[in-house]
């Protein structure tokens, strides 16, 4: 394949003859015998193998380790080595970690301080946040984020700051617009495409799969907008988590806070919405939340186009309405979503995937319910609306009364399964628990676990 150029640590570097689904945490520590980005899990869970990947769109913590080769083509990578000066100068949250005792061994450290740089160059002062992502046993928190704090005023670095972008080219498989992409799939229908690679990374390291063709998103800025419709709003495909999220904080503040839910920082910089709904995944987050508000989803191949319900994407479990190199353009959502409210229900706050996501979407005309949407994640094999649920509730007055009368409908939508995230009896329990949750919610009631009071 071709060469894949990019700024490693400030010098330009050149990866050649590595195969399309080569990691760069594996590169890095086998060719370049840069060793400070650690594997941990292997899968994007605990940080160990953060870096810094600056292009013309800012700087990002991602995980190394699902990170491929190709999709850094053009950018600029910092590990922990280059986090010091060219003099040696320590940067300065290590210089904050070393005064406030925030390590004690060099496994989950490198990728600590490379997450508080990031957060520290872009300004974010959200520190749990920030690095939910990474994983400690021994320290413990408290002086990592006292750390973080006290590094947030010092400037930033020259080195970290003036990161210059490669320009020249596109990396292999990786088109530049939708349309490329559109007819390269269609000429290629038993490709996979690969946008931020947090699932497709898994199925290579944890399920050693070799991959037939690939091609690679990233590059298709066209399909990373996000644009104001008469419709609502139209979410490109390659809108990462972190964009959406940020872009939503204010219109859709319950959507918001359920994508801060989503993983960590290094995983919402790399997943994008696309890859969120195409994977047919019974658990992702952004399908419950964007059924609840009547999105609808945009498909394409080649020339053609469609565009339908996204619940009736979902067909079955692995099984959804697309058909061979048809892919995801875009997904259409409301403008502002006043009534939506969004449940996760996860072993983890952070960066853990739901057992059962709750969306709850109900208009109402005076004391009585006018429409609802429901929608569950975890409950069925694919992501689910409550129609019977739904059916018990409208019309009806909006009260406590109606409320529990519509609980044993959820028994006729959903035969949840127990696995390891919970039993069905839980799931069943919890999905109706959610719909009382969301009354009390709208009558005002403080029902998040962050609000209640002891
Ligand atoms: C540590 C960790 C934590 C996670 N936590 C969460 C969580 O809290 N909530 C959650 O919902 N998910 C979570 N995930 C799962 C994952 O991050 C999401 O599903 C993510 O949205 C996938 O997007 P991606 O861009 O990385 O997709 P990719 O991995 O690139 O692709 C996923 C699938 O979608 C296909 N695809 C991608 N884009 C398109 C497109 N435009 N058209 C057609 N097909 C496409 C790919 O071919 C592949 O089959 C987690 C994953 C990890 C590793
Ligand atoms: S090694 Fe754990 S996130 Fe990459
Ligand atoms: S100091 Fe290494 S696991 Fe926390």
């Amino acid at each position: 394949m071709n060469d894949i150029a990019f700024l490693l640590n400030g010098t330009p570097v050149t990866a050649s003859g590595e195969c399309p689904t080569r990691t760069l945490l594996d590169w890095l520590r086998e060719t370049r015998g840069l060793t400070g980005t650690k594997e941990g899990c292997n899968e994007g869970d605990c940080g160990a193998c953060t870096v810094m990947v600056t292009d013309e769109t800012g700087s990002r913590a991602l995980n190394a380790c699902i990170l491929f080769l190709p999709q850094l083509h053009g950018r600029a990578v910092r590990t922990v080595e280059g986090l010091t000066g060219p003099k040696g100068e320590i940067h300065p949250v290590q210089q904050s970690m070393v005064e406030h005792h925030g390590s004690q061994c060099g496994f989950c450290t490198p990728g600590f301080v490379v997450s508080m740089a990031v957060a520290h160059k872009n300004g974010a002062t959200d520190h749990d946040d920030q690095l939910a992502g990474n994983l400690c046993r021994c320290t413990g928190y408290a002086p990592i984020i006292r750390a973080a704090e006290a590094a947030a005023k010092a400037p930033v670095p020259a080195w970290v700051e003036d990161e210059p972008a490669l320009s020249g080219g596109h990396a292999p498989f990786a088109p530049a617009t939708a349309d490329e992409l559109a007819d390269w799939y269609a000429a290629h229908p038993d490709a996979v495409l690969v946008a931020g690679a947090t699932d497709v990374g898994l199925w290579v390291t944890k399920q050693l799969r070799e991959l037939p063709e690939v091609a690679f998103l990233h590059a298709c800025r066209d399909l990373q907008k996000i644009e104001k419709a008469k419709d609502g709003w139209r979410v490109g495909a390659g809108v990462t988590i972190a964009a959406l999220r940020s872009a939503t904080e204010k219109s859709h503040p319950a959507f918001a806070e359920l994508m801060r839910r989503f993983a960590s920082e290094q995983i919402r910089g790399a997943a994008t919405v696309g890859g969120n709904i195409a994977n047919g995944s019974p658990i992702g987050d952004a399908p419950p939340a964007l059924i609840a508000m009547g999105a609808l989803l945009h498909l394409r191949k080649g020339a053609e186009r469609r565009e339908i319900a996204l619940e009736d994407f979902f067909l079955d479990y692995g099984k959804q309405d697309r058909a061979r190199g048809e892919f995801v353009e875009a997904v259409t959502m409301p403008a502002t979503a006043p009534e939506l409210a969004c449940y996760k229900l996860s072993k983890r706050f952070d960066q853990d995937i739901s057992a059962v996501c709750g969306c709850f979407n109900i208009a109402l005309d005076g004391q009585k319910v006018a429409a609802a949407r429901i929608a569950f994640g975890g409950m069925a094999g694919i992501p689910k609306r409550a129609a019977a649920v739904e059916a018990a509730l409208t019309g009806k007055a909006w009260s406590l009364e109606t409320v529990e009368g519509a609980l044993p409908a959820f028994t006729e939508d959903f035969t949840p399964m127990t696995d390891m995230r919970g039993s069905a009896g839980y799931r069943l329990e919890s999905a109706q628990n959610m719909l009382l949750r969301y009354y009390h919610e709208r009558s005002g009631a403080a029902v998040s676990v962050l609000e209640v009071q002891p």
